[in-house]
C-alpha cells in the first residue's frame, strides 16, 4: 500500500477512542456561540484570533486555556452541543465507540449543579446512537491539583448516576500531584465498583505511572515515561494493562520534541498494548485520524500495525464480551475487504 491507500485506510478503520476530554473538544466557533448564548465576554472576537491563541509551551499553559474555554458552559444545552458536535465529528473517523472524560468540578466549583452537566452529556449520547450511529459512555475525572477531599465531594456528587459512569479518572496538572495523593479516592472507588484510569507519565516521571498501577488502574492514561523504566514496561506488557497515548497532543504540550520521540513504536516492540488518541482535539487541531496518519508517518506504520492498533482500542475499551467481539469482527471485514 502507498502512504495515501494507508491514509484512506486509516480513514475507514473501525476504532475507539478510549482518551477524549469532552471540554477539550470545544471547537472556536462553538465556544464563541455559547459565549454570546450566556450573555460572556471572552478575550477573542473570532474563530481566528482564537485559533491563533492555541500554541502552548506545557500542560499547564493549555490548562490555562481549557479552564478559559470551560467558562462558556453553563446550561444543560450546551452539555448536549458540545458532546453532539464532538460524537459527529468522532463518526466521521469511523470512531464506532468513544469513552469520554468530563471533569464535572471544572463546572460544580463555580457553582453549576452535577445534573445540569450530566444530563446534557447523557441525552446528546442517546440521541447519538441513534444517529449518527455511535456509541458513547462516561468516565468522570477528578482534578488533582485539588484536595483529596474534594475528590470524595465529587464521588458523592456523581452516585445518581453510578451505574452509567464507564471509569472514575484523574487528570489536571500532573508534576506535584502524584497518583498516591489520591490513595483512599481511590481504594474507595474501586470498593464501590468503579472502574479506574488515571492519568500518569504524561509530564510526571515513570514512578507516577508504577504508583498508577500499584493504585489498581485499568488504564494508564498517557503512561509515556514509563519507557524510563525498563522493568515496568515489562510489567506492564506482562498485565497487558492498555496505554492511552495522545500523539499530538504530547508534540503541542512539548511533552516530545518530535514525533518521533513519541514511545509508541518502542512499547509495541515490548509488547504493550497501546492505543491511539486525541486527548483534547480542538486545541491540539488534530482529531483521531489525524493521530493514527501522524503516527503512521513518524513510525513507518504498516496496514497489519495499524489494524493491531484498532483492534488494541476494543480490547482495552470497557465493553461487554459481545459487543467486543462484534466490533473486532467489524475490523476483520474492514480488512478483508481493504487489500
Ligand atoms: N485535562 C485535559 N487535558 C489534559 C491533559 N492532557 N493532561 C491532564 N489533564 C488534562
Ligand atoms: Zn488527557
Amino acid at each position: 500500500m502507498t502512504v495515501h491507500e494507508l491514509d484512506a485506510f486509516i480513514d475507514g478503520l473501525p476504532k475507539a477512542e478510549l482518551h477524549m476530554h469532552l471540554e477539550g473538544s470545544i471547537e472556536p466557533e462553538l465556544m464563541l456561540d455559547l459565549a454570546r448564548r450566556n450573555g460572556m465576554n471572552l478575550p477573542w472576537l473570532t474563530a481566528d484570533e482564537l485559533r491563533a491563541a492555541y500554541h502552548f509551551s506545557n500542560l499547564q499553559s493549555f490548562l490555562d486555556l481549557f479552564w478559559t474555554g470551560c467558562r462558556v458552559l453553563v446550561q444543560e444545552q450546551d452539555f448536549y452541543d458540545l458532546a453532539m458536535a464532538y460524537l459527529r465529528r468522532a463518526r466521521a473517523d469511523n470512531v464506532l465507540h468513544a469513552e469520554l472524560f468530563l471533569a464535572p468540578q471544572n463546572f460544580t466549583l463555580r457553582g453549576i449543579a452535577a445534573g445540569t452537566v450530566i444530563r446534557g452529556v447523557k441525552r446528546a449520547f442517546e440521541d447519538a446512537a441513534r444517529e449518527p450511529g455511535i456509541s458513547a459512555s462516561l468516565m468522570i475525572i477528578a482534578q488533582r491539583h485539588h484536595p483529596e477531599a474534594a475528590a470524595f465531594e465529587l464521588l458523592e456528587q456523581m452516585m445518581p448516576w453510578a451505574h452509567e459512569i464507564a471509569a472514575i479518572g484523574m487528570g489536571g496538572p500532573e508534576v506535584g500531584h502524584p497518583p498516591s495523593k489520591f490513595t483512599n479516592f481511590f481504594r474507595e472507588c474501586r470498593t464501590r465498583g468503579f472502574r479506574v484510569v488515571i492519568h500518569a507519565g504524561e509530564e510526571g516521571p515513570a514512578s507516577y505511572v508504577r504508583e498508577a498501577l500499584d493504585l489498581g488502574a485499568d488504564r494508564i492514561d498517557h503512561g509515556n515515561s514509563c519507557i524510563d523504566d525498563p522493568a515496568l514496561v515489562r510489567t506492564i506488557a506482562e498485565q497487558q494493562t492498555p496505554l492511552t497515548l495522545c500523539p499530538i497532543s504530547n508534540l503541542r504540550l512539548k511533552v516530545i520534541p518530535t514525533m518521533e520521540a513519541q514511545p509508541l513504536r518502542k512499547l509495541m516492540e515490548q509488547g504493550v498494548r497501546v492505543t491511539i488518541n486525541s486527548d483534547d482535539p480542538s486545541y491540539f487541531t488534530g482529531y483521531i485520524n489525524d493521530n493514527f496518519k501522524a503516527c503512521r508517518e513518524a513510525f513507518a506504520l504498516t496496514k497489519a500495525e495499524l489494524i493491531g492498533l484498532a483492534r488494541n482500542s476494543f480490547t482495552a475499551a470497557f465493553l461487554s464480551e459481545d459487543n467486543r467481539q462484534r466490533y473486532l469482527g467489524m475490523i476483520d471485514s474492514y480488512a478483508a475487504g481493504a487489500q
